[in-house]
C-alpha cells in the first residue's frame, strides 16, 4: 500500500476523515472530519490562532462565506480565478490540463504556462483521457472559473458567490477595521473559516477539496515605513527554492537563514521573510517534519492575479511536494480595487511627524464666463481643469489648454482658468496600505501532520503503526484503562482518574474492552501520547494509589501516584 492509501484507510477506520454523504454515493471533493479528525483540526486551528492572532498581537474577525457579485468583480476573482479545463471528447470527463501535463511528462508547474502552449503540449505528448484513454490532442483548453455561484434571496434574487478565499471578507471590511485600529498602521487581521472552490478534479483526499478551511492573516502596512520585527526570526534556518533557480533546474535550492535570505536579496520583502520564519517555527511546533518541508517561490506565470511575489510552504507527502500555505505580497491591489468599486474609503490617513508645507497648483475658473461658453458642462470643465493643473501645471503656460470632458476635447482660454500655485500646510496624507498575506490551508496542515506522524515499528515481535503526534495537537491527551472490566475496585478508580483529568481540561478516552495490548494499539493509531492503566499492584499497597503511565512512541512504562497525573499530563500537553 502507498503512504496515501495507508493514511486514507487509517483515517476512515479510526474516525479522522472520510468522504461525505457516502450513503448517497458521495460527491467528489467533500469530506467529513470524524471525531478524531475534528479534534485534531480544532487543536491545529487553536495553535494557529495562538501564534498568528494572539502572539503577533493581531485581531480575528468572522465574515460571511457568501458575498454579492460586486465584491468579486472588484477583487478580480470573476475574471481571473480560473483553472485550465480540458474535456474528454468520448466520456465527457473534465480534467485539469496542467495536472495532466505534470502527471505524464517531466514538465513541472504547467499551471504557469499560457493556454495555447498547454494545448500544444497535450498534442506533442499525445496525452490521453485518464478515465477512458481517448486522445485529447485536438481538444481545446479553456479557462474555468472556480467560484461557486448562488442566488441570494427568493425569486431571481441577487447574484452571489461562495467566497473562494477568506481574505475578501477582511478586505471588504477594511473601512471599519481601520477605524477599529484607529488608523494606525501596521495592523493585522486574521480569519479562520471555510472557503469554496469548484475544483475541476479534486484529489488526494483532503488535500484538494471543494470546501476547505483556510487560516489567513492580512497584514496591513505602510510600505514606506513599516518594518517587521525581523530580528525575531533572523537565525531561523530555511530551505528555499527561489524562482530563478527553478527555471534552471527544479532541484536547485539554498539552505540559508532568514537573515541571509534578506541580506542577499533572495526574499525581496522583509515582511514575507518574517512570516516565513514565524510559519516555519509554527509548523515545527505542530509536528511537521522539517526534513520534509521547504519554501518555494512562485514562477511569474504561476502567481495569482493579485500577487507581485509569492512563496509557498510545501510539505513532502507520499513522494510529492504539496503546497500547504502561500505567503503573498498583495501590495495595494485589493484595497485599491475595493476603493475604486466600493462606496467607502479604503485608505488610511497617515499623520506626518511635523506638518509639511507643500505647493499646490489650483485653478479658480471664472464661472460667469465658463457658464455661457460651456453651458451644462461648466462644472465638469472646471473639474477637468483642476485635474490638469495637478498633473501637468506646465500646460497653463500656453494661451489655451485642452481638457477631456465626457469623451470630447474641450479647449479653454488659459486666462479663464485663473491658474496659480499656492502654499498649503498638510498634517498628513491618505495612503492605500499594502497587504502581506500568510494564507494557510488547515486541512492540508492536518493531513501533513498525520502523514509526518505516521510511523511503523515493531513491538515485542509484532508490527505496529502509530501516529507520533505532538501532545499539543493530539485529539486525545490520554487513554485510561482499568486492567479488567469486571473488577469494580479497578473500574471505580479508573473512573475517578477520568473525572480528575477531564476536570483539568484534558481530553480523555476511557476504554475497558479487549485485552490491554489491543487497547494500547487503538490509542497508538490515533496518536494518544499516554495511556494510564489502573491495575491491582497500584491499589494493593498501604501507600497512595498508583497507576502505570505508558508512553506512546517508546512504549516505556513507569509507575506514578494517581495524585500526580493531572500535573504531569497537563505539563506535557502544554509543552
Ligand atoms: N488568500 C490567498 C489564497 O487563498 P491560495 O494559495 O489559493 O491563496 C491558500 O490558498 C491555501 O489554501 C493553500 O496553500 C492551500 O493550503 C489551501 N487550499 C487552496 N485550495 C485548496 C483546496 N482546493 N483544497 C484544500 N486546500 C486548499
Amino acid at each position: 500500500m502507498s503512504e496515501s492509501e495507508k493514511l486514507t484507510e487509517l483515517a476512515k477506520r479510526r474516525g479522522f476523515f472520510f468522504g461525505s454523504a457516502e450513503a448517497y454515493g458521495g460527491v467528489a471533493g467533500f469530506y467529513t472530519f470524524g471525531p478524531e479528525g475534528a479534534a485534531l483540526k480544532r487543536n491545529v486551528e487553536s495553535s494557529w490562532r495562538e501564534q498568528f492572532t494572539t502572539k503577533l498581537g493581531n485581531e480575528e474577525i468572522e465574515a460571511p462565506t457568501i458575498m454579492p457579485e460586486p465584491v468579486f468583480e472588484a477583487s478580480g476573482h470573476l475574471d481571473g480565478f480560473d483553472d485550465m479545463l480540458v474535456e474528454c471528447p468520448d466520456c465527457g470527463e473534465s480534467h485539469r490540463a496542467d495536472h495532466l501535463i505534470e502527471d505524464n511528462t517531466d514538465i513541472e508547474e504547467a499551471e504557469s504556462l499560457p493556454l495555447d502552449e498547454v494545448e500544444g503540449l497535450i498534442a506533442d505528448h499525445e496525452l490521453v483521457c485518464p478515465n477512458c484513454g481517448a486522445e485529447l490532442a485536438d481538444q481545446e483548453v479553456v479557462d474555468f472559473n472556480l467560484m461557486f455561484e448562488t442566488s441570494i434571496g427568493p425569486g431571481k434574487g441577487q447574484q452571489g458567490y461562495l467566497r473562494p478565499e477568506t481574505a475578501q471578507g477582511i478586505f471588504v471590511e477594511f473601512p471599519r477595521l481601520k477605524e477599529y485600529a484607529r488608523n494606525q498602521l501596521p495592523f493585522g487581521i486574521t480569519q479562520v473559516g471555510r472557503a469554496y472552490r469548484n475544483e475541476i478534479s479534486p484529489r488526494k483526499g483532503i488535500v484538494r477539496t471543494r470546501e476547505f478551511t483556510q487560516a489567513e492573516l492580512e497584514q496591513f502596512i505602510d510600505p514606506e515605513s513599516d518594518e517587521p520585527p525581523l530580528e525575531d526570526v533572523r537565525d531561523v534556518e530555511v530551505v528555499l527554492y527561489p524562482a530563478t533557480e527553478q527555471e534552471k533546474e527544479s532541484t536547485e535550492y539554498v539552505e540559508v537563514t532568514i537573515g541571509e535570505a534578506v541580506d542577499e536579496g533572495i526574499i525581496a520583502s522583509d515582511w514575507v521573510a518574517y512570516f516565513l520564519g514565524v510559519a516555519q517555527g509554527w509548523y515545527e511546533s505542530v509536528g511537521v517534519d522539517m526534513d520534509r518541508f521547504r519554501f518555494r517561490q512562485h514562477l511569474p506565470g504561476e502567481r495569482a492575479h493579485y500577487a507581485s511575489d509569492c512563496w509557498d510552504a510545501e510539505a513532502e507527502l507520499g513522494g510529492d511536494w504539496v503546497e500547504i500555505a502561500g505567503f503573498a505580497y498583495r501590495g495595494d491591489y485589493d484595497l485599491s480595487k475595493h476603493g475604486e468599486h466600493g462606496d467607502d474609503s479604503f485608505t488610511v490617513f497617515q499623520q506626518y511627524d511635523e506638518p509639511k508645507t507643500v505647493e499646490r497648483a489650483v485653478v479658480d475658473p471664472d464661472m460667469s464666463a465658463l457658464g455661457p461658453e460651456f453651458g451644462g458642462q461648466a462644472m465638469a470643465v472646471a473639474e477637468a481643469l483642476q485635474e490638469l493643473a495637478e498633473t501637468n501645471p506646465d500646460a497653463f503656460e500656453a494661451d489655451e489648454v485642452t481638457v477631456e470632458v465626457d469623451g470630447d476635447d474641450v479647449t479653454v482660454d488659459t486666462d479663464l482658468a485663473n491658474f496659480s500655485v499656492e502654499e498649503q500646510t498638510e498634517s498628513g496624507e491618505h495612503i492605500t496600505p499594502h497587504v502581506v498575506e500568510p494564507s494557510f490551508g488547515v486541512d492540508r496542515t492536518v493531513y501533513t501532520v498525520i502523514a509526518h506522524a505516521y510511523t511503523e515499528d515493531e513491538v515485542a515481535g509484532e508490527e505496529r503503526s502509530f501516529l507520533g503526534l505532538e501532545p499539543g495537537v493530539a485529539p486525545t491527551s490520554v487513554g485510561v484503562f482499568p486492567l479488567l472490566s469486571n473488577a469494580e475496585e479497578l473500574t471505580d478508580l479508573a473512573h475517578d482518574v477520568v473525572d480528575d483529568l477531564r476536570a483539568a481540561g484534558l481530553s480523555v478516552s476511557y476504554d475497558e474492552s479487549g485485552n490491554i495490548g489491543r487497547r494500547y494499539r487503538r490509542q497508538d493509531e490515533v496518536g494518544t501520547p499516554f495511556c494510564v492503566t489502573v491495575d491491582y499492584e497500584g491499589i494493593e499497597s498501604d501507600g497512595p494509589d498508583t497507576v502505570t503511565l505508558r508512553e506512546r512512541d517508546t512504549t516505556a512504562q513507569l509507575r506514578l501516584p494517581v495524585d500526580s497525573l493531572v500535573e504531569e499530563l497537563s505539563a506535557v500537553r502544554d509543552g
